[in-house]
This record gives structure tokens, sequence and C-alpha cells, in this order.
């Protein structure tokens, strides 16, 4: 049985949930939480489906092993393969998953044509691809991959030349106002959002899933009765499967991008 002073665990392919975890404990700062970010195993993205449901499925069961009274699954490429599976085998735990903020950038306005940047995994999955079915009559949607997007943040060497020279070469087709909408379908992308907006444009509204994920993961507190007292301060704990990591969760928590 779960308890109100029990953790939230946050877990990812390594830093991306961190920009997940930032919205959450802002929501909720009496919370205690656990991150894990798997950055031996990362990237996910160019992985095969099984590969990611498994090692999602391990990291999931050992945060619930180690008591943690709600998984946020704050990956967007983790959620497609393993979230349904997960929800089967545990009914009732809460569970909460990222999905690319399609809904709301194609409800921005009348018909934008949106760019929807995420994981070749995540663009491919069945999951996406009825998301996109279901606002088909909305909007105009163009996948774009970014794995290698992905790997610069990985490094920590945020806004780097590299990655700045690769933004430029994969959204230089987008530029002078050809879409009007873009979704940060993975966590690790919002750490390049300036960078996005700036070579897109200021008119180019930009989504992403943290706030709703977090708002999500409170909701199925409260009606599970398991929100944290009010009168505690939360307390953050970063573990990562590539224990050289750990630091740079930490910076990255408080990097202001
Ligand atoms: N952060 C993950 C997502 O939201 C994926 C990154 C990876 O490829 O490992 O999709």
């Amino acid at each position: 049985m779960n308890k109100k002073s029990d953790p939230i665990a946050v877990i990812d392919s390594g830093m991306g949930g961190i920009t997940v975890l930032r919205k959450l404990y802002r929501l909720m700062p009496n919370e205690n939480f656990i991150y894990f970010g798997d950055s031996a195993n990362a990237p996910y993205g160019v992985k095969t489906t099984d590969e990611i449901r498994e090692l999602t499925v391990d990291g999931v069961e050992m945060l619930m092993g180690m008591g943690a009274k709600a998984i946020v699954i704050a990956c967007n490429t983790a959620t497609s393969a393993a979230a349904a599976g997960l929800r089967e085998k545990y009914p009732g735990y809460p569970i909460v998953g990222l999905e690319p903020a399609v809904k709301p950038a194609a409800l921005s306005m009348e018909q934008p044509i949106v760019l929807v940047l995420a994981t070749p995994l995540t663009l491919r999955e069945k999951k996406y691809l009825k998301l996109v079915e279901r606002f088909e009559g909305e909007a105009t949607f163009i996948p774009l991959p970014a794995p290698e997007l992905v790997r610069f943040i990985e490094s920590g060497n945020l806004d780097s030349k590299e990655e700045i020279e690769y933004l430029e070469k994969i959204l230089g087709p987008y530029t002078g106002n050809k879409v009007d909408a873009v979704v940060l379908g993975c966590t690790h992308f919002p750490f390049a959002r300036r960078q996005i907006q700036r070579i897109l444009g200021d008119e180019v509204l930009v989504f992403e899933g943290g706030k709703g994920a977090a708002r999500q993961c409170k909701r199925l507190l409260e009606n599970a009765d398991l929100l944290a007292e009010e009168d505690q301060q939360g307390r953050i704990q970063f573990m990562n499967s590539d224990e050289s990591k750990i630091e740079l969760c930490k910076k990255m928590f408080f990097y202001k991008g």
C-alpha cells in the first residue's frame, strides 16, 4: 500500500525527462521525486520497440520496488513502446505517459501546418499515428525525426555549434513561415527550445507535453488521495544507469534555457 510520503518516480532514456521533472516539481513542490535516467542505454529512439519496452519495464519495475507511489514515463518513445502494457500489468497504479502535444497544436488556430519533431520510434508507432489521425481534419502534420538532437542534449553540451548547425539543417526547409506550429514530441527537445524558436521564427507556436503530464500526475494522485502533505518541502533524488551522469542531471535541472 503506497503512502502520501512516498516518492513520485520519473523515468526517461537519459536527460530528457528532466524537462518534465521541472514541471512536476513546480506544480507539486511538496512531493519527493526519484529521477531515473537510463543514459547507459540512450538514445532509445533508434532502437527496436521490443528493446525499448524491455528497458522501460525493467526501469519502471525497479522504481516500483523502491516504493514509488506513481510513475511518470517522461519519454514519448518509452511511452509509445511500454505504457499500455504496463497499465495492463499494474491496473490502478498511477502511470502517466508522455505523448506529442498534437491536440493543442492542431486546435491552436484554423487549419495550422504543424511540424512534429520526435524520435523515429515515436513517429512510426501506432500511438502517434492514431493521435494524428484524430486531428487530421483540423491540421496538416509534418513529421520530422531528429535523432541526432537527442545525442547533442544527452552530452550536456547545450547550444553547441554542432547542435545549432544540425538544427539549422533539418529545420531549414520550414523557415520563412512555412509552418504555424512546432510540437516538441521528445522530452529532450525543450532543452533546444530557444534555438528551435529562433530558427523557425517568433511567430511559430511551440508546444510541449511536460506541463500536461504534470497536471495529469497531480490529478491521479488527488483521486487516489496520495498527494503529499503541504507542510513538507519536496526533495529530488537523481539516479542514472551511467553513474558518471548524475552530476550532469543535477546541472540540467537548473539549466535556464
Ligand atoms: N526523451 C525521449 C522522448 O521523449 C527519447 C530520447 C531517446 O531517443 O532516447 O522521446
